[in-house]
C-alpha cells in the first residue's frame, strides 16, 4: 500500500480528542487565505468520496488514501463514486486547470460546507497538500473518550507556497539512521509541506551509500568503532579494535526510499561531501588523499588537521573515482541537483604536499582556495556529463564559483547574497536560524550540544534578503547534523517544533507569518505529534538564563522563555520555585554575593509548565565570562 504511512499518520491523528472551534483553526504552515464559515462537515456513513472517472491515476490513488485513512480512523467505509447525486454528502478531489490564482503546482483550494468538501488543485501535488490541511482540520467530538462525531469546520482556503525549496537535511553519517526511520522522517516532513529531503550520505564518520564500483566504501567506510560519551572527546580507534558501529543503504534501499518520498511530493537531494569531510572514503581507499596515509573511519574523536580527510585534487584517479561514484548516484536519484559538499575543507595537507604544489604551478593556481575552486569546477563538469547540476555549501565561493553552481548558504546569509549578486541560485540555511543540532533551550536542561537556536529565532527570520533578485533564492532549509544525535527519538526531538516554525517561514506569505498566532497553534501541533508518537521538544516552555557582569562586577541574570504567555518564578534560596516565589518582571536580577543557586520555572495560566531550571553560581559566572 503506497500511502501506508500517511494512512498511519491520519489514523493516529484521528484518535486524538479535539473539538472544532468556530473562530480559529490551527493549520501549520499558515495558509495564504483562510475564511472560517459557520457550521461543519460531519463525516458519516452517507459521506462519499468522489473523483471523476478520467482523473489522473495519482488523484485516484490519493482518493483511495483518503478513503483508507477515514476507514481506519472512523470505522466508516466510505463509498468511492465517480459522480455524486443531490443527496450525497461528498468529498470531491479534482484537478482544475483554470485555477490560475494558485501560482503553481503545489497550491490547492479547499472549500468545506456542511454538505460538501471540494479539494481542487492544478496538479496532484496540490491535492496532496490539501489533504495534509484536511488532516490538521479534522476533529473528533467524543463522550468519555468514545468518538461520537467526526467533522471538519466549514472553511474556504486558498493556499500555495511562498518558496519552491522547503528542505530538511538529515546527517546519516555521524550516526546511521535506518531505512524505516528515513521513511518516517519523510512522512513527518510531508505533513508540514516540506518538499526536499537533503540526505547527507557521506562524511568523515561514515559512508552510507552502496557504490558498486567501489565496494570498500561501504565494506570499510560504513563502519567505525563504537563509542559513547561526548562527541570530540571520544577515544581514538585502538590498534586492532573492531569497527562494528554503522550501516549503509543498498541501492535497492535508496530506490525504495526515493519512490516513497516521491509519493509524498518530496524530492531527495543526495550529498556526497568532497573534497573535505572524506575520511571514511579515504579509510576505504587511501590513494584518494595526497598523503596516502592509512586511517580508520573516525568515531568522533579529534582529528581535524591531524589526519588527512581531503581528496587529492592533483590526482586524476580522484576524478575517475568521482566520475564513477557520481554516475551511480545520478542514476539513483531523479533530482536535477547533486550536492557535493565543499565545506570546511582543510588545506594544510595540500599545502604540505610537493605533488599538489607542483600541480598548482602547472595549472596557474596561486592559492589553495583557487585549487579548491579548480576541483569543484571539475566536479561540476562531471555532473554536467551526467545531466545534473551542482549544489555546494558556501565555501565553494572561495577561489571563484563554478559557472552553474547553486550555493547553500550556511555561514549566515552573506555567502548566499554574494552568490546571488553573481547571478547564481541560492538556498538559505544560515546556521543561526536553521541548524537543528543546536540547543533549543537552556544548556542546563538540554542534551549536550553547542550554540543556540531557539524556536522563536527559527520562526523570526526571512530567507529572502532585500537587494538581491528574489527569484534566485530557491528557498530555505533546516539542517540536522547528528554528531550528538544517535537515536530516532533524539532526531525527532531536535527537529520538532523548530521545523514547524521553518515550515511556516518557507511556505506562508510573509504577511501571514505571525508569532502570536503560531504560538496559539503549537498546542494543536503538539497534540498531533503526541497522537503520532513522534517526539518533540517542549523547551519553549522552559526558562533560559543568560548572565553578565555589571560595571560593579556584580553578577546579573536575565531570564526568558520563548513563549509569550508564560510567567517566570524564581528562587535564590535553593528551594523549588512556585507561584509564591519571586516573579520575574523582565528586569535582569542581581545575584547577591553568597547566593549559591538560581532556580526558575515558568507558569502558564496559573499552572506550572516546563522543567525547573537549577543552575549553580559557578555556572552562572562561567556564562558571564563568555
Ligand atoms: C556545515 O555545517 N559544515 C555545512
Amino acid at each position: 500500500m503506497k500511502y501506508s504511512s500517511l494512512v498511519f499518520i491520519l489514523i493516529v491523528f484521528c484518535n486524538q480528542i479535539t473539538v472544532a472551534q468556530s473562530t480559529s483553526v490551527s493549520v501549520i504552515p499558515e495558509p495564504v487565505s483562510i475564511k472560517i464559515e459557520k457550521g461543519k462537515f460531519i463525516i458519516d456513513a452517507k459521506t462519499v468520496i468522489s473523483v471523476k472517472p478520467n482523473s489522473l491515476p495519482e488523484v485516484k490513488e490519493l482518493a483511495t488514501t483518503l478513503s483508507l485513512w477515514l476507514a481506519n480512523s472512523t470505522g466508516l467505509n466510505l463509498k468511492m463514486k465517480p459522480k455524486t447525486s443531490g443527496s450525497d454528502k461528498s468529498i470531491r478531489l479534482e484537478i482544475n486547470s483554470s485555477l490560475k490564482d494558485l501560482k503553481g503546482d503545489e497550491g490547492y483550494k479547499l472549500r468545506v460546507t456542511s454538505t460538501e468538501i471540494t479539494l481542487q488543485a492544478l496538479k496532484p501535488s496540490g491535492i496532496f497538500y490539501g489533504l495534509q490541511t484536511i488532516n490538521q482540520l479534522l476533529s473528533v467530538e467524543s463522550v468519555k473518550g468514545k468518538p461520537t462525531q467526526w467533522s471538519i469546520p466549514a472553511v474556504q482556503i486558498t493556499d500555495y507556497p511562498r518558496l519552491g525549496w522547503r528542505g530538511l537535511m538529515l546527517d546519516v553519517s555521524r550516526h546511521f539512521f535506518s531505512k524505516e526511520f528515513i521513511k518516517s522522517y519523510i512522512d513527518q516532513m510531508a505533513r508540514y509541506k516540506f518538499n526536499v529531503f537533503h540526505w547527507h550520505l557521506t562524511d568523515d564518520q561514515g559512508w552510507r551509500i552502496e557504490i558498486k564500483a567501489f565496494p570498500k566504501l561501504t565494506e570499510v567506510g560504513a563502519w567505525r568503532v563504537p563509542r559513547i560519551g561526548q562527541w570530540w572527546s571520544y577515544e581514538q580507534p585502538q590498534q586492532g579494535e573492531a569497527a562494528t558501529y554503522g550501516g549503509f543503504y543498498t541501492q535497492d534501499d535508496i530506490r525504495e526510499i526515493v519512490a516513497y518520498a516521491r509519493q509524498r511530493t518530496i524530492s531527495i537531494l543526495p550529498e556526497i561531501d568532497v573534497p573535505g569531510h572524506s575520511l571514511a572514503a579515504i579509510a576505504a581507499y587511501p590513494y584518494l588523499s595526497a598523503t596516502g596515509e592509512i586511517y580508520q573511519v573516525n568515531p568522533g574523536s579529534k582529528f581535524y588537521e591531524i589526519q588527512d580527510n581531503t581528496l587529492n585534487p592533483a590526482d586524476e584517479r580522484v576524478y575517475d573515482f568521482l566520475d564513477k561514484v557520481l554516475g551511480e548516484v545520478a542514476a539513483l536519484f531523479p533530482n536535477e541537483y547533486i550536492h557535493i559538499g565543499g565545506d570546511e575543507c582543510t588545506k594544510v595537507f595540500w599545502h604540505k604536499s610537493a605533488p599538489v604544489q607542483a600541480f598548482m604551478v602547472q595549472n596557474g593556481l596561486k592559492t589553495e582556495d583557487e585549487l579548491q575552486s579548480y576541483f569543484i569546477k571539475r566536479v561540476e563538469k562531471i555532473l554536467q556529463k551526467k545531466g545534473k547540476r551542482l549544489i555546494g555549501w558556501d565555501e565553494i565561493l572561495e577561489g571563484g564559483l563554478a559557472p552553474d553552481a547553486t550555493v547553500m548558504s550556511w555561514r549566515g546569509m552573506q555567502g548566499g547574497i554574494k552568490a546571488a549578486q553573481e547571478g547564481h541560485q541560492v538556498i538559505m540555511t544560515p546556521a543561526d536560524n536553521t541548524y537543528l543540532d543546536l540547543y533549543q533551550g537552556d544548556p542546563a536542561l538540554e542534551p549536550d550540544t553547542y550554540s543556540m537556536l531557539r524556536l522563536k529565532t527559527a520562526y523570526q527570520w526571512d530567507p529572502l534578503p532585500p537587494n538581491i533578485k528574489q527569484e534566485l533564492v530557491l528557498g530555505g532549509q533546516g539542517n540536522l547534523w547528528t554528531e550528538s544525535v544517535s537515536t530516532n527519538r533524539h532526531a525527532e526531538y531536535m527537529t520538532w517544533p523548530r521545523s514547524m516554525a521553518l515550515a511556516e517561514v518557507f511556505w506562508s506569505p510573509k504577511a501571514k507569518q505571525n508569532w502570536s498566532n503560531f504560538q496559539r497553534k503549537l498546542a494543536s501541533g503538539f497534540k498531533h505529534l503526541d497522537a503520532e508518537r513522534i517526539n518533540y521538544s517542549k523547551a519553549a516552555f522552559d526558562v533560559v538564563v543568560s548572565t553578565s557582569l555589571n560595571d560593579k562586577n556584580e553578577l546579573i541574570a536575565s531570564l526568558s522563555t520563548d513563549l509569550d504567555d508564560l510567567i517566570i518564578y524564581y528562587t535564590l534560596d535553593n528551594t523549588n520555585p512556585d507561584s509564591f516565589s519571586n516573579k520575574y518582571t523582565g528586569e535582569p536580577i542581581q545575584i547577591p554575593a553568597g547566593i549559591y543557586q538560581l532556580r526558575a520555572v515558568a507558569y502558564q495560566k496559573n499552572n506550572p509548565i516546563g522543567k525547573t531550571l537549577i543552575i549553580n553560581r559557578k555556572d552562572l559566572e562561567k556564562r558571564a565570562e563568555k
